[in-house]
Formats: C-alpha cells, structure tokens, sequence
C-alpha cells in the first residue's frame, strides 16, 4: 500500500520505517527542511536505538522517501498517518492546530479518497473535529467529503520504540465504517503474520480514549509508588520490596513500580494534564489525576531535600549530577525531573557538574554556562561535595560504590534512581539517601 506519514518527528519516523518494513511504500512529509536534508542522507536527526538502521535499510529497498513538498506525498497514497506535534497550551490543554493543518493539506492534495489516520496522541473527540474540517474543505470546493477517519494510537517508548513498534503488545484501531477497518486490517495483516498481537478494532472515540487513559493509568502506578516510597522512608521499609512483591499480584504486575524522580517526558505530563483538561471540559473533575501530579512535583523535589538534610548549605557546595535525560537510552530531556534539580542547584548557586552520556548538547543549549558539562561521570563526580542520581543509564550502575567514595570530596550519595545498592554505598562509608530506604 501507499502510505504517508505528516511529521517525521519520534513518532511519525519510527511509525514511517516500520510501515516499509512490513512491506509498504512509505513517504514521509514535514515542513522543517533541515529535518528532511538531514533524513535524505540517512541520518535521523534525534537519539532512538535502531532506528537509524531501519530507517536507512527502508530507503536502500526504495520503501522509503522523505520530502518537503505536500503535493508530492499526498498525490497517490492510501492511508496517511497524522504525527504532528500536539503541544500544551499556556492552560495545559493540547494545541491541535498542527494537526487542523495536516487535515487541511490531506484535503487540499489527496487527488482520491484515502484514510486519515490520528496517530499524535489527541483528545477523545478529535476525529470528529478533522471529519468536520475535512468535510468543511471539500464544501468549500463543492465537493462531498472523500475522505475516511481513523484512530490508531501509538503505544511506543522513547529508547525501545522500534521493538515496541515491531512487536506491538496490542494494536488499536478505531474507525466508523468497514471501509476503513478493512483498509487498516489489510495495512497491519504483513506485521500480524509474524507477530501475534490482539488487534482491538473499535469505534474512533474509543481508542482515541484507550491512548489517554493507558498514559494516565501508568503515570498513576508511578506516583502511587512514589507515594508509598515516602511513606517507607519515614517508616524503615524498603519500597523495592514492596514493589517486588506486590508485582507478584498478576492483578497489579511489577511493571511501572520503580520509585524515583518522578515520570517526566514528552508524553506522561502532557497526557495527564491533557486528559485533566478533557476531563473538565466535558463536566468530570478527575480529581485523581491532580493528585497523581502533585505527588509527581513533589518527587521532583526529593533530591534538593536530601541534599539540604546531608549537606546543610548547598550554594556554596559543588553537586555532581549524573543522568539528565527524563530516561535511560534517549537524549530527550523534554519535562526530564532532572531539569527541575539541576535549575534548583543552579538557582541556590551551587557548582553543578553535569553527566548524561548522550543528552550534553541539550544540557549545553538549556544551561549554557550555568552548569560544567563532564564528558565522563567520573568528571562529574571527582571532588563534588555530593552525587545525584538522576537517570539509571546502566554505566552509572558500574562505577563501584568504592570508586565514588574515592572520587567524592564529601561522602555524600543521592540516589534518586536506585543506580545503586544501599548496603554497599554504607559500607564504604557513604552517607546515603536512596528513594524509599529511611
Ligand atoms: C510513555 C508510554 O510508556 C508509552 O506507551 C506512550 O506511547 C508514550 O509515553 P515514554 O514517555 O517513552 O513512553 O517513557 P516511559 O518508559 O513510559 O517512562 C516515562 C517516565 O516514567 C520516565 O521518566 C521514567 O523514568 C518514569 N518511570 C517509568 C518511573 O519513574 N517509574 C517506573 O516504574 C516507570
């Protein structure tokens, strides 16, 4: 089938190479050029685990283009994905003019009917709202609308999202006519020959609700966690434990029971706040999901509290900060917890010697020279007068508990991110607070 994919942002490329993996011609559309120069060489401009391969594997078979020019993608395509940005409002609702726009070009260009399919993460409702503004562009031309809408949320994971997207765990799709549900199931029968997943096929509304309320519920568990992490702190039990052993229950399962920092990213915050606003919009006060952000602000905090109770003073301190990206294997630091530390360091005038082993530029770009970039955590962390963890990048976990006492001015460890094991950092004499452990 001819596919088109409108904005090759993370989840339009990943969705693009995984499209002409199975079989399909794919062209990708988006108006940034430097985007789209750099994606004809082969390279993908942002940090995602075998994507890169993929991405140059699909445009070597001829399965996949890329281009700026709207006429040129829409002319002859079957299905096109919609994977622009929905970015919040100043109120925390989402802006959905990009992807007014993207319907407005399907519209203008598609030269025969084809199926608009949602795959930003969009409000319950937006289906109809680009049905209406398919369907008011072609009466404007005197013509009947052409066009079929559907929903097909993503479900993939920054650092993991061509696995996740090649093997999905479920596929959803949600569509009001036959048409389109046998045009999407004929898009999807290659990728389901080889990996057996349930295929939901519901209503449109249903699934553009199933992506929101998926976010919301794993944001929830995450500070539910955190919460009980507070509560372990102050009582003596260990929320690893705890974790461990309600993950038993398969009613509960283990997944999404770390305690940390808090979930940051470019989806969970703005999923939560988005599906507040929907909530409120409609007349329901999802009182819940306030809470669930306000134990999330709140973890965020956690570390300057702990260094405050370790170290007393911290302006005049120098803090080694290892990890800043919102997560381990991507260099995505968009709503990353580790910003809110490192701007409350900066803030009280701390020296803040900072480590992530991919995301620097973008630490370089937001703090300029606020904050010293350390090429290695080892940089960071010798002579600092504490260590924070911040994200769990596995390398962190191999720098043994007698090196940083070693490296360290002050013994004095801040693990938000359980990098290490806490009877391990106290035998070497380090001073410790680890999420969840008194
Ligand atoms: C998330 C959803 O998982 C995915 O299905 C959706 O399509 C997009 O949003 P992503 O934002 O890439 O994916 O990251 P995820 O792995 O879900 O982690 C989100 C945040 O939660 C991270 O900051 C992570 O550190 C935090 N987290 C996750 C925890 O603090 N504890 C946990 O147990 C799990």
């Amino acid at each position: 089938m001819n596919v088109a994919v409108i904005g090759v942002g993370h989840v339009g490329l990943v969705t693009a190479a995984t499209m002409a993996k199975i079989g399909h011609n794919v062209i990708g559309f988006d108006i940034d050029e430097s985007k789209i120069e750099s994606l004809r060489t082969g390279v993908v401009p942002f940090h995602e685990p075998g994507l890169q391969e993929l991405f140059v594997e699909g445009m070597e078979a001829g399965r996949i283009r890329v281009t700026t020019e709207a006429a040129e993608a829409l002319g002859d395509v079957d299905v096109v994905f919609i994977c622009v940005g929905t970015p919040r409002k100043e109120d925390g609702s989402p802006n959905l003019s990009y992807v007014q726009a993207a319907a407005a070009m399907v519209s203008t260009h598609a030269t025969r009917p084809t199926v608009v399919v949602e795959k930003s993460t969009v409000p319950v409702q937006t289906g109809e709202r680009i049905r209406q503004a398919l369907t008011l562009q072609a009466q404007s031309r005197g013509e009947a609308l052409a066009h079929d809408v559907v929903s097909n949320p993503e479900f993939l994971k920054e650092g993991t999202a061509v696995e996740d997207t090649l093997y999905p765990d479920r596929i959803v799709v949600g569509a009001d006519s036959p048409a389109a549900h046998g045009v999407m199931r004929r898009l999807y029968e290659p990728q389901l020959a080889n990996h057996d997943c349930p295929y939901v096929a519901t209503d449109v509304k249903t699934a553009e609700l199933i992506k929101h309320a998926s976010n919301a519920f794993l944001a929830t568990k995450i500070s539910f966690i955190n919460a009980v992490a507070r509560i372990c702190e102050a009582t003596g039990a260990d929320v690893q434990t705890v974790a461990d052993a309600m993950g038993h229950d398969v009613r509960i399962g283990r997944h999404f029971l770390n305690a940390g920092l808090g979930y940051g990213g470019s989806c969970f915050p703005k999923d939560v706040e988005a599906f507040i606003h929907i909530a409120a919009d409609i007349g329901y006060d999802f009182g819940m999901l306030r809470e669930t952000e306000r134990i999330n602000r709140e973890a965020k905090r956690w570390p300057i509290g702990q260094l405050r109770r370790l170290l007393w003073n911290i302006g005049d301190k120098t803090i080694a900060v290892l990890g800043v990206s919102f997560k381990p294997h991507t260099d995505d630091i968009r709503d990353a917890p580790a910003l809110e530390v490192i701007d409350a360091l900066v803030a009280e005038g701390s020296t803040v010697r900072v480590h992530d082993p991919v995301a620097l530029p973008h630490v370089a770009e937001r703090w300029g020279r606020s904050v010293v970039l350390c090429e290695t955590a080892e940089d960071a962390v010798r002579g600092a007068h504490a260590v924070v963890t911040c994200t769990e990048w596995p390398e962190y976990g191999k720098i043994s508990p007698a090196q940083l006492a070693d490296w360290l001015e002050f013994p004095v460890v801040v693990d938000a991110r359980k990098v290490w094991d806490v009877d391990e950092l106290t035998a070497q004499g380090l001073n410790v607070a680890s999420v969840g452990r008194q």
